[in-house]
């Protein structure tokens, strides 16, 4: 299972030592919440602040961008280094050719869906895509409640993907109380926001979320134990 804390919920005039911390901590990817005030009623950051983060960190930057038109962008996040770039199968209408393009950009590429969107709209872009990241919040802010409706379809997802090595990525309202069923669901990524950088101690936040989950696929494995979802 990887962690992927979400800076959304680290102090931004502090952010280096936030993400250090987090590094340091046994992080596996770092979360970075691209929002338009359009997609998503707020606003964040653009690639000027990837390209910071660049500087600071070796960890793969793992760009979600809650944006109108994203293919407008993409070089442009590439360029600042991302190495994951993420768009939501809502905003982007020739998802195949946007996917197609973030692999020729040199990122890995990813689609999004929102709480309320079915996995079908996948099924034709199985072969373009590295992740799929599971909305379990309506995007757009830190600190919601998970959404446990979405647990179902992180299980669809997997299935769909029918064993290619993609990850399935669980982002909202994550904690240590969901790490355990959503791993036990098929998920192999866990974004987590305030349940890491609002943790007295974010490095024992990520090794509880690691471990919860790890429980679980454990468990999962044991004899008489039902099957284990399919992982990549
Ligand atoms: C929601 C963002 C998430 C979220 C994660 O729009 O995409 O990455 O902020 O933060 P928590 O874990 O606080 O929900
Ligand atoms: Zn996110």
């Amino acid at each position: 299972m990887k962690i992927a804390p979400s800076i959304l919920a680290a102090d931004f005039a502090a952010l280096a030592e936030a993400v250090a911390r987090v590094e340091a901590g046994g992080a596996d990817l770092l979360h970075v919440d691209v929002m338009d005030g359009r997609f998503v009623p707020n606003l964040t950051v653009g690639p000027v602040v990837v390209e910071a983060l660049r500087k600071r960190t070796r960890l793969p930057l793992d760009v979600h961008l809650m944006i109108v038109e994203p293919d407008r962008y993409l070089a442009d996040f590439v360029a600042a280094g991302a190495d994951l770039l993420t768009v939501h199968l809502e905003a982007a209408p020739h998802l195949q050719r946007t996917l197609a393009r973030i692999r020729e950009l040199g990122a890995r590429a990813g689609v999004a869906l929102n709480p309320a969107t079915p996995p079908d709209g996948l099924r034709y872009v199985l072969d373009d895509v590295d992740l799929v990241l599971v909305m379990s919040v309506n995007p757009g802010f830190g600190g919601q409640r998970f959404l446990p409706a979405v647990l179902p379809k992180v299980r669809e997802v997997r299935a769909l993907l029918g064993g290619r090595p993609v990850e399935v990525s669980v982002d909202g309202g994550v904690t240590v109380e969901h790490a355990g069923p959503l791993a036990a669901h098929g998920a192999s990524v866990l974004v987590a926001g305030t349940a890491v950088f609002g943790a007295p101690d974010p490095a024992a936040a990520i090794r509880a979320l690691r471990r919860a989950a790890e429980d679980a696929l454990a468990a999962g494995r044991a004899p008489g134990a039902p099957d284990p979802a399919p992982r990549p």
